[in-house]
Parts: C-alpha cells; structure tokens; sequence
C-alpha cells in the first residue's frame, strides 16, 4: 500500500520504520489509523519522535489498535491499571524486559502489540532491541521448518514474575502455544517461542526440548533481524507482539529512564 498521510522511514531491510507526519496526542482520523495499521503490518514495530501525550492520551492512542489488556504480571497505575510505569533509576535492582522475549506469552492469548512513550532518557545507553520473527522463521531450512510444524510449546508466567510479586497468593497464567505462528493479518509464519516466557516443547524429553530452544533462541538473535532505537525524551515505540521480540538494555545505571506502556489485547488465541 502507498502511504498518502504518514512518511515512512524505514530502519532496516527486515524490521523497523521510524513514522513522521502525525502527532500521536491529536484524536487520529480513520485514515491515520488505517495507514498506522499497515505500517505496523509492514514493519512490525514503528517509532515516533517528539511526541507529547499524557495519560489518558496514551490510553486512547492504545484504543484506537484495540481493547486495552490490564497486565497479568505487574500492577498498572493505581488511576490508570492499563497503563504500566517503565522506569529505571539509582536504586533499581532490576529493569523490566532485559532479556529476549514477547510480551505476556504466558498469557492464553498473548496481547496484539504495546506502545512504550519515554519522557526521560539517559544521556548514553537504554536502546531498547527488536527483532523479527518473520526474519528469523523465513531464514529456517525447510528441513527444520517441516521439524517444527505442527509442535507447541508451554509458556509460563510463574519463574518470571514471582520474584518480583510481594502476593505469595498470586497466580500466574501458563498456557502453549504453536512454536511457529501464523499472524491473523499479514499471514506470514513467525517464531512463537522466547527465553522469557518459554519452558519447554510439548511432547519431547526435557534435554531435547531445551536443545531445540536453545539452537531457536540461537538463531532468532542473530543481529541480521534486529532494529536497535535509540531513544529521545518523547519518543514512542509501538511493536507487535505477535511477530517480534524484544530487550531493553540496561547500560545507563544509575541514570534514569522512565515511561509508560499500554498494552493492547489480541482476540484469538495463536494459530
Ligand atoms: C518492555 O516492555 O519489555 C520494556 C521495553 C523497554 O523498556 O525498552
């Protein structure tokens, strides 16, 4: 599809583009979202600069994609429980997502996409990476691809979150999913499995599956499907969760970094 409205720089051949032409806290027109949509569809995770949107301009950019998922892992604001604060400074002893993975996987249906608005940033550092599942399925041999058909894969909250809950009550969501994915609207087969979420391939022996996951893991980080954004105050990335992982890179302690996300649901259960 051409692009009428918005002006699409794309960042690499596999993955990325950085969108200009479109001021994210103004009410988004039919038209804006349907090109914001094929944009996200072509390039899987998309960047704004400059942008300058306050809670609830946040949770209605969010809406206009889809349902806003309240997150199974971790407390949103207490005004806001869509919205979820990333933040990281001189006394953090942990960062959220700095290690490979897709959001919520564990979920029974992981989310649609988020959309991560960064209003402070250290001087150096903080780049978060995507990469593309696309990118990485389609680099399979057939050979392996045929090995994957067909195979699920267990997804487990649990060892994630648990460490970072104060509710020994709590209970975290574990669900499988296809190891490879069709998504619902490019149709293009993706890699459905990352080192966060990701326990073990259903059916096999537990050093089988680990060896299987960990040549996939292997692959899928290969810098040839990667995007790396480096942030600005007021800059947005907002990614599909159904084809992509990604990791924050936590170089800047103890500078700090902080933000926002909403997350946005998906309807059907991967297929
Ligand atoms: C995340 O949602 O995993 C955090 C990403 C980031 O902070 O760059």
């Amino acid at each position: 599809m051409d692009y009428e409205i918005l002006e699409i720089k794309p960042m690499t051949a596999n993955i990325g583009a950085e969108i200009f032409g479109v001021d994210l806290s103004e009410p988004l027109t039919d038209p804006v979202i349907a090109e914001l949509r094929q944009a996200i569809t072509d390039y899987q995770v998309i960047f704004f600069r400059d942008q300058h949107i306050d809670h609830d301009g946040h949770k209605t950019l969010g809406k206009a994609f889809g349902e806003l998922a309240i997150h199974s892992g971790v407390a949103g604001l207490a005004d806001h429980p869509e919205i979820v604060a990333i933040h990281a400074d001189a006394n953090s002893k942990f960062i959220a997502g700095d290690n490979w993975h897709s959001d919520l996987t564990c979920n029974e249906i992981p989310p649609m996409g988020s959309i991560l608005y960064l209003h402070t940033v250290p001087e150096v550092g903080g780049d978060t990476l995507f990469a593309s599942m696309y990118a990485a399925y389609d680099a399979l041999s057939d050979r392996m691809k045929a090995y994957l058909d067909g195979l699920y894969a267990v997804h487990d909250g649990e060892h994630v979150y648990r460490p970072i809950t104060n509710d020994p009550d709590k209970k975290f969501p574990c669900n499988e999913h296809p190891v490879v994915r069709t998504h619902p609207v490019s149709g293009k087969k993706g890699i459905f499995v990352n080192p966060s979420y990701t326990t073990k391939i259903v059916g096999m022996r537990k050093d089988e599956s680990d060896g299987i996951l960990q040549m996939l893991y292997k692959h899928c980080s290969n810098p040839n499907f990667q995007v790396r954004f480096r942030w600005q105050p007021n800059s947005i990335a907002f990614w599909d969760n159904r084809c992509t992982w990604h990791l924050a890179v936590w170089d800047y302690f103890p500078q700090t970094r902080s933000g926002f996300r909403v997350t946005i649901a998906e309807d059907k259960r991967p297929a």
